[in-house]
């Protein structure tokens, strides 16, 4: 039985460079002209999802587990920041799903459009749920920020007290 709902928002941001690959709700981007400058892949998209899941249980941000200054967060994929994330909140906050989630990734270049079903779907199989409960949406800076990646992302979390 549902004993409540909990709202989760999170934002991440990167400076793009033309050295890095492109990385976007672990899904690796073919053909960028450019990716995040970052100490780990740079995936904002997960970044903003390990965030947003974090705030729902007012549980800080992923700095406080993973310091961008530890040399063990270099190069750290964001699949595993995202899993550990969900590890910490099963193991401290008890049963819960995840209802939905939305996110909004803004980037001039590439047009990720063509790649939105695999991203919903990789990110589905990350937090186990359906694609169908993955909403994701892209915009331009309109020109007003090229080397700028950024992803938004809101989850409604609902806790129970058995699953
Ligand atoms: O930002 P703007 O409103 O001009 O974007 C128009 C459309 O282009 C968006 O609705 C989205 O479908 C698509 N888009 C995209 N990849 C981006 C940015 C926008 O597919 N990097
Ligand atoms: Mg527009």
């Amino acid at each position: 039985m549902i004993s409540s709902l909990r709202i989760g928002f999170g934002e991440d941001s990167h400076r793009l460079v033309s050295t890095r690959r492109l990385v976007i709700g672990g899904v690796d981007i073919p053909n960028s002209p450019h990716g995040a400058e970052a100490v780990s892949d740079g995936d904002v998209l997960l970044h903003a999802l390990a965030d947003s899941l974090l705030s729902s249980f007012a549980e800080g941000d992923i700095g406080d587990l993973f310091p961008p200054c530890d040399s063990n967060s270099i190069g750290l994929s964001s699949k595993t920041i995202l899993a550990a994330v969900l590890k910490y909140l099963r193991s401290n906050h008890g049963y819960f799903t995840i209802n939905n989630l939305a996110g909004t990734v803004t980037i001039d270049k590439p047009k990720l459009g063509p790649h939105r079903l695999a991203i919903r779907e990789q990110i589905a199989s990350l937090t186990n749920i359906n694609p169908s409960q993955v909403g994701v949406t892209f915009k331009t800076s309109e020109g007003l920020s090229p080397d700028h990646v950024q992803a938004r992302v809101s989850v409604l979390i609902a806790t129970s007290t058995e699953p």
